[in-house]
């Protein structure tokens, strides 16, 4: 068995992460003293995949907190909000980096609440318990999102039946995540329980998400996998091999609209034409119930040298127009289920996210 794969992690006082750029070529480990470090990983995609970005941002929060200078309590909430905003500015999409950094700030607030209510405490043991009171949040927040990937492959593999040919697109796995993955983690855990799969991994362009990551993560494992070009899904379905789809999501609106990586939609109204199941798999932290449709989830845009460049090669003139968007939104209507932490969510969707979203 191969050993588990560590996204991001916290150890002896530093942010962990493997520089995910660099895949499948290098498998190189970060060890960052710096919040400003962890902040610009993620924009850049050395850790990218919207549960690893909010695993990272709560780290990175808490390391920001820790590198401190701050000689007083309000002078370090001063720090922190400075440090909050330093994350909430990394990505528009993933509905994951807000919650964890909602997560964070309520952390903190409870925690200088309670420095604030002991007298007798110093002002050194104030801060020390709130940063403390921080690391310990974050590290909680990481080692549950792998057990909320491992719930969400229990629940997922229900779906899947040996034989199964099972297309994905992006990247949904443990480099996704703090570890073990949503979209992947249902493929592992399916493979896990013996059923004998086979993975249509798309190459995910413009990054190459999927060749470079998912593919790597199943070859790893030794998990039947073949990598087509996006354009190729299509055609597969006409011929019949393949019985069912399951990608992840970045942000997920009440409605059940689900934004995920560029590409998506054009494989979910494939799905619908060959009439195979296309599911979604996510943890609660990426669905916004306060956002009513997916015509309001922010979609980043990227720089145009991630269409016109490839791993270095230039693929188009200079001088050409480009337009890079990040993510697409797949409407409710083409999603065949949602599995997440909590089980598998159906249609209705106006009514079942909700009442998901509540329970
Ligand atoms: O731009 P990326 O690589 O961060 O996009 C990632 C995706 O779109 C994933 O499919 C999504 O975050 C789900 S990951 C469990």
């Amino acid at each position: 068995m191969t050993s588990p794969i560590r996204t991001v992690y916290w150890e002896n006082d530093t942010v962990v992460f493997i520089d995910q750029r660099l895949l499948p070529g290098v498998e190189t480990y970060v060890i960052s003293r710096d919040y400003r470090q962890v902040a610009a990983a993620i924009k850049d995609l050395s850790i990218r995949g919207a549960p690893a970005i909010g695993v990272a941002a709560a780290l990175g929060i808490a390391l920001g907190a820790h590198q401190s200078q701050a000689a007083s309590v309000t002078a370090l909430k001063t720090d922190f909000e400075i440090i909050c905003t330093t994350f909430s500015q990394t990505r528009p999409t993933a509905r994951n980096l807000f919650w964890a950094i909602e997560g964070m700030k309520k952390c903190f607030c409870e925690a200088y609440a309670a420095s604030q209510s002991q007298t007798d405490r110093d002002w050194k043991q104030a801060l020390n318990y709130l940063k403390q009171s921080l690391i310990t949040e974050a590290c909680r927040i990481c080692a549950e999102d792998i057990a909320i990937n491992r719930q969400i492959g229990a629940y997922g593999s229900s779906l899947i039946t040996a034989g199964d040919n099972i297309l994905t697109h992006c990247n949904a796995g443990a480099l996704a995540t703090a570890g073990y993955g949503t979209a992947l983690g249902v493929i592992r855990a399916a493979w896990e329980a013996g059923k004998r799969i086979h993975v249509y991994v798309d190459e995910t362009r413009p990054v190459l998400q999927g060749a470079r990551l998912t593919a790597w993560e199943l070859v790893r494992e030794g998990i039947p996998a073949t990598l087509i070009t996006d354009n190729m899904a299509g055609f597969l379905m006409k011929q019949g091999r393949i019985q069912k789809i399951i990608v992840g999501a970045d942000r997920i609106a009440a409605n059940g609209d689900a934004a995920n990586k560029i590409g998506t939609y054009s494989v979910a109204v494939l799905a619908k034409a060959h009439k195979i199941p296309f599911y979604v798999a996510a943890p609660l932290s990426t669905f916004d119930g306060a956002i009513k449709t997916g015509r309001d989830i922010p979609i980043e845009e990227r720089d145009p040298e991630e269409v016109t460049c490839c791993q270095g090669a230039i693929l188009a003139p200079r001088g050409i127009r480009v337009y890079n968007p990040a993510f697409d939104v797949t409407p409710q209507s083409y999603i065949t289920a949602f599995v997440t932490e909590k089980g598998l969510i159906y249609p209705p969707f106006r009514k079942t996210v909700p009442l998901l979203l509540h329970s």
